[in-house]
């Protein structure tokens, strides 16, 4: 994520700041087993949009952003999301992630399992140095990402499925991306205020970060997204593109018709993916749904009115347009 709009002086510190994260990464996912390090670097190295880490450091920039705790907090919050996707792309049967091959292909599922479970045991053993509050804070945000995901898996059953999906989101992602500022802003000692605001934030940037993620499932080439197209698709997970043509399809139109043929089918075969992707990238659904992502993102942007105009202020609402614009 570029952010075209941030002030230069805060631009240089965020990348002095974003360099220290990477190498505390590196560092904290060795193990004397090399394997156990090959396997948590791989993710590592593949890079990343480091959006979590980004949020922790414009959080602390509402304190003192050189105290101790902060670039941990960037640390702990990139190693917890790094630990969840080792476990998402073996429940997703993902191929590729970040351009490169997905872990539970190169490695298999079991060491991707018990790898995201390392992650994530580092990633507690580092709060816990940032005090029993972060521990408690990174806890509850865990349980979120966990019922998100077990919530995903069980699906919308009698309620409203869109209702579930937006539930959803909040929880697999806007409860981390929430603690990532509000966890920066602690550590570097903002106000409880300044924290809970960015905690507001975090929660529908958060939600429409996963909106253009759904979105670029559909529509993003392999390249840019670095991810293979149409996985949710092939899952059956219903996103919002996906909800948006259920509740629009016209069954006498024959392209509506065959892509409600399709969806209702496996998708497991590879021509009748790309048959599916087509479709729905060519349907006023992807319209509907990017112009949600607009209003979560604009939602998001409002709440941060409520913050003192600072460069990471603005650098924050630049984010909610990179967000919109997202390719990758
Ligand atoms: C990506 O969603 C997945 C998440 C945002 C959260 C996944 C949470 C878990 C697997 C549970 C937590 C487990 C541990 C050990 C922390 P996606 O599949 O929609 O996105 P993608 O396109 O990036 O795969
Ligand atoms: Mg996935
Ligand atoms: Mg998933």
């Amino acid at each position: 994520l570029g952010l075209p709009a941030i002030d230069p002086a805060l631009e240089a510190e965020l990348a002095d700041s974003l360099e220290e994260v990477e190498r505390r990464l590196r560092d904290d996912v060795t193990s004397e087993f090399g394997l156990v390090t090959d396997a948590a670097r791989h993710l590592v190295d593949a890079g990343g949009k480091r959006f979590r880490p980004m949020l922790a450091l414009l959080g602390a920039q509402f304190g003192d952003p050189a105290r101790h705790g902060v670039v941990e907090a960037a640390v702990v919050v990139e190693l917890t999301h790094l630990a969840s996707l080792y476990h998402d792309d073996v429940m997703d049967d993902a191929t590729l992630r970040r351009g490169a091959p997905s872990a539970n292909v190169r490695f298999g599922n079991s060491v991707s399992i018990l790898v995201g479970d390392f992650l994530f045991a580092r990633a507690a053993a580092r709060t816990a140095e940032l005090g029993a509050d972060a521990v408690l804070l990174q806890a509850r945000t865990f349980e979120r990402l966990v019922v998100g995901q077990v919530r995903e898996t069980a699906g919308p059953g009698a309620g409203d499925p869109l209702e579930h999906y937006l539930a959803v989101l909040a929880d697999k992602t806007g409860s981390l991306i929430a603690t990532s500022g509000r966890l920066g802003a602690l550590q570097a000692g903002a106000s409880e205020q300044v924290a809970d605001t960015l905690t507001r934030f975090g929660e529908l940037i958060g939600v429409a970060f996963q909106l253009a993620d759904d979105l670029l499932d559909v529509e993003a080439e392999s390249q840019a997204s670095g991810k293979a197209v149409g996985t949710d698709l092939r899952e059956g997970v219903a996103t919002l593109p996906v909800l948006w043509f259920r509740r629009v399809a016209d069954p006498a139109d024959p392209a509506d018709a065959r892509l409600a043929e399709l969806l209702d089918g496996d998708l497991g075969d590879d021509a009748r993916l790309a048959e599916a992707v087509a479709l729905l990238r060519a349907h006023p659904a992807i319209e509907q749904a990017r112009a949600d992502l607009v209003r979560w993102s604009e939602d998001a942007r409002a709440v941060l009115a409520d913050l003192p105009d600072v460069p990471a202020r603005a650098a924050l609402e630049a984010l909610c347009d990179a967000v919109v614009q997202r390719t990758g």
